[in-house]
Formats: structure tokens, C-alpha cells, sequence
């Protein structure tokens, strides 16, 4: 018999980390292991995953947010098979195909005043499209972004990336400027040089989950525009219902001339993203039959990504997704908010809707300093990384640390969270933070064994993205 995708999966099951060892990044076989993530998954339904030994585990990480609408959604499956049942024509590139052409009208109708879309397959690819755009539309280079961004690792993106870690060796960068995230000072003073065609922002980054102070956005529009700039705002992340609005731009009264989603568009199925735009800057860089190419990747219209985004934007509504991000966001918040009064660790608990993130600093009591301060001199993030750890092993949650040097635990659930895990979430970390300000041997006997592989050689802050 020929290929056999099912034979295949339990012929070589279990061989993953051996192959990604010997064929893929070696190094993230490496890092799991040295953080105990290194568990074999066979099933995933909504906002859980199972392992090899039949345990139950809640995906607070979503795939760095791909699982917005959870995962193996029965809608965007039955839509997925529906496109391979039907034997379409598929690329013909010589056609319109409406899949996508529908997928552009559903974008459109969630803002009007953006116009047009570029369908693509990745963020960073979006993100590549917004900065193209801009430039052409504005015939100037330079691209401000903000401390701490997190656009995608393509070269562009790569540019208004706001940290040094993943710039270090790969230069020489496009003509780009950094500002601190929020400060409309630091924008007007960039802006005015005259050669700046547009602001990159996330309107809450990914970074340590910081919020846009209010009137940022809106007061950026304003400096950008009186000075020939435009405004990008990277919804690649926090867009689709997950901060309880259906962009997290709406938060302010602003209207961005260009935006970039991903991610959840892609029902966690077939990679899809867009960049809208205002229908004058597509005119400009699309101008003519001849420049009708000029911008362009050869999946961007396929049937079966267009299937999922539409799809996905189907349930997002269905289910009435951004309602329960807001909803289900201010109950986890409100219940971190209580235990950030009780637990000494805890510095700082913010976000919007379903993107949460909570800081840890230095306690006050003298006791658990002695505790916190040898861990955060060997790393920055340890503490973090500890608690990730402690609700993986202890409690089944995967959740993420917000960055490598920050003390920032990230919580990215599905949209569709029930109020009971949310529950199951509090309890499991009031727990955790119990343990650790008790001093219960075992989770920091963890933390010091983390310690010592990561000097060992696997940085344990690489398990984090953004
Ligand atoms: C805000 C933001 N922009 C862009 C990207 C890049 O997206 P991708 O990984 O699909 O290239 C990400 C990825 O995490 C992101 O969070």
C-alpha cells in the first residue's frame, strides 16, 4: 500500500524529539527537555491537550494564539473537508478565485474604512506588506516601532523588532527607529525628521503584555498624519475578539491607515493572515495592470486558507467570541487582581480581555527576598520560568513567560474559556504562589535544578517567543 498518514503516525510514534534533534532545531528538543515541556501529545479538542498517558491538560498557551477558537474546531474542519471534498480548482492564478475574494469582504465589513486587503500566509509576511506599503505609499524609509515589539523574524519585521536578541548578527537592519511604547513625545520627535513613512505599533504587545496607555493610538494618528505618516497596528496577535474587541485598536478612538492579522484567522488550521489597507494606499503601490504583481506570494489566495478564515470569522461571531474575551478576561483578571493583594511575588497583573499578564518583583518580606533575589541575579525570567513549570507539572496548565529577562507570566486562553477553567486556573496558581511563598521544598529544589541546566548549557528562557 502507498502513503498511509495513520500508519505513519503509529509506526514512528514517539519519534519526534529524536528526529527534530537530528533534523530540525536541535535546540528545541533540548530547551523542553531541560524544562520538563517534553511530553508527547497525541489529541487536542478545544482548550485541551492530551498526553501519551491519557492526562488532561489546559492550553493557556494557544499556540502563541493560533488556537483562538480553540482547537479542532468542528466548524472550520467541516469547512476544511468541505474544500477537499469539492475538488476545486485550487491556484489557478490566472482567476479571481471568490473564496478569498469572499474572505475580503468579510475583513472589510469588521472596518469599513479600510478598504482593501492582501491575503498572505504568515504575520511576518503581513508585517513585510504593511512596511512595503508604507514606504511606497509615502516614498520615505523609515519605520518607527516601539520598545519591546514583536512584529515577526522576516528581515523587515526583523527591523522594528524593540529587542536586541533576536537582531544580534543578522544586520544590517532596514532604516528603522525605535520610541518608547506610549510616549507621544518621543513619537513627535522622530516623526519630524521628515523621512518616517509610518508607526508600527501592537496595541497591547506580546512583550510583557503591556496596554497602549489610552489616547496613545489615537494621538499617534495625529502626529503621523500632520507629518505624512502613516499608523500600522499589528493585530496579528491581539486582533480577532482577544482583548474583547474585535481589534484591539478599538480600545482607542483611533483608525489605523493599515492593519495586520493572523493567527487566530486561521481557525488553528492552515496558515492565513492579511494586511488591510486604505483603498488610497493600495491604489498607489497597485496602480496599474502593469504593477499588478508587484507585491504578491503564491499561496495567498488558496481556497483552503480562505476556507479557514472564513470559517473562523463564522464562529468568532456564532459564538459570540469577543463578548466572552471581555467577559471571561475581567473574571480572570478581577480573581488575579485578589490573590496579587495576598501574595508577596506579585508585582503587577494587566492586559486586556483574554491576553493577561502578571508581573513578579521583589517580595518585602525579608524571608522571600533571600529567595527571590539569588534567582533573578542567576536569570532574569527564572522566577517565571519556575512558576510555568510548577503549573505544567503540577497542576496540568501550559501557560508561557511573557519574555526571556522579564518576570512576566503570559496567559494567551482560547476565546471560547469557560468560567470553570478559568476557576481551575486561580486555584492552580494560588497554589503555586502558596508552595513558593511557603518555601515548600520541591518547587524551589525545581528552581534550583533549573538553574543549574540552564547554566549547563539549554537557556530555559528560550522556551518564550514574545
Ligand atoms: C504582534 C505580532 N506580530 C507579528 C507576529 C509574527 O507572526 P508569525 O509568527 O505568524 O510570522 C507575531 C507572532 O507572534 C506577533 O505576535
Amino acid at each position: 500500500m502507498g502513503f498511509d498518514l495513520k500508519d505513519l503516525l503509529e509506526s514512528r510514534s514517539g519519534e519526534g524529539a529524536e528526529l527534530w534533534s537530528r533534523y530540525l532545531n536541535p535546540q528545541t528538543a533540548r530547551v523542553l527537555r531541560s524544562v520538563g515541556l517534553d511530553r508527547k501529545w497525541v489529541r487536542a479538542e478545544g482548550p485541551y491537550l492530551w498526553d501519551d498517558q491519557g492526562d488532561t491538560y489546559l492550553d493557556w498557551l494557544a499556540g502563541f494564539g493560533v488556537f483562538g477558537l480553540g482547537r479542532n474546531h468542528p466548524v472550520v474542519r467541516r469547512a476544511l473537508s468541505q474544500v477537499l471534498d469539492g475538488e476545486l480548482a485550487d491556484m489557478v492564478k490566472m482567476d479571481t478565485p471568490l473564496l478569498a475574494g469572499l474572505l475580503g469582504e468579510a475583513l472589510v465589513a469588521r472596518a469599513p474604512y479600510l478598504d482593501r486587503v492582501y491575503l498572505c500566509n504568515s504575520g511576518t509576511e503581513a508585517v513585510e506588506a504593511a512596511i512595503k506599503f508604507a514606504r511606497y505609499y509615502t516614498k520615505r524609509p523609515r519605520i518607527l516601532y516601539c520598545g519591546h515589539a514583536y512584529h515577526g523574524l522576516t528581515a523587515g519585521a526583523l527591523s522594528v523588532n524593540g529587542g536586541k536578541s533576536f537582531k544580534s548578527g543578522f544586520g544590517p537592519m532596514l532604516p528603522a527607529t525605535e520610541i518608547p511604547f506610549g510616549n507621544l513625545t518621543a513619537l513627535e520627535r522622530a516623526a519630524s525628521k521628515g523621512d518616517v513613512a509610518a508607526l508600527i505599533v501592537e496595541p497591547v504587545q506580546g512583550k510583557g503584555v503591556q496596554v497602549a496607555p489610552p489616547g496613545f493610538l489615537a494621538g499617534a494618528a495625529g502626529v503621523l498624519h500632520d507629518r505624512g505618516a502613516l499608523l500600522i497596528c499589528d493585530e496579528v496577535q491581539a486582533g480577532l475578539g482577544r482583548t474583547g474587541r474585535f481589534f484591539s485598536f478599538e480600545h482607542d478612538e483611533v483608525q489605523p491607515d493599515l492593519v495586520t492579522i493572523a493567527k487566530t484567522l486561521s481557525g488553528g488550521f492552515v496558515p492565513v493572515a492579511a494586511t488591510m489597507a486604505r483603498q488610497a494606499v493600495f491604489s498607489a503601490v497597485y496602480s496599474s495592470m502593469t504593477r499588478v504583481l508587484v507585491h504578491d506570494t503564491t499561496y495567498s489566495h488558496n481556497n483552503m486558507a480562505a476556507a479557514a478564515g472564513l470559517a473562523a470569522l463564522s464562529v468568532i461571531d456564532d459564538e459570540g467570541l469577543v463578548t466572552n474575551a471581555a467577559e471571561r478576561g475581567d473574571e480572570l483578571r478581577r480573581a488575579l487582581e485578589d490573590a496579587a493583594a495576598r501574595f508577596d511575588f506579585i508585582r503587577d497583573v494587566r492586559g486586556r480581555g483574554l491576553m493577561v499578564g502578571v508581573e513578579f518583583g521583589l517580595p518585602s518580606s525579608i524571608r522571600l527576598m533571600g529567595r527571590y533575589a539569588p534567582l533573578t541575579l542567576l536569570r532574569k525570567g527564572l522566577f517565571t520560568q519556575m512558576v510555568v513549570c510548577a503549573l505544567f507539572e503540577e497542576h496540568r496548565i501550559l501557560t508561557q513567560t511573557a519574555a526571556d529577562h522579564m518576570d512576566v507570566l503570559k496567559l494567551l486562553p482560547p476565546l471560547a474559556t469557560t468560567s470553570d477553567d478559568v476557576r481551575w486556573f486561580v486555584s492552580s496558581f494560588e497554589a503555586v504562589m502558596g508552595a513558593v511563598e511557603a518555601s515548600s521544598r520541591p518547587v524551589w529544589q525545581f528552581a534550583r535544578g533549573l538553574a543549574t541546566r540552564s547554566r549547563d548549557g539549554a537557556r530555559v528562557g528560550g522556551t518564550t517567543r514574545l
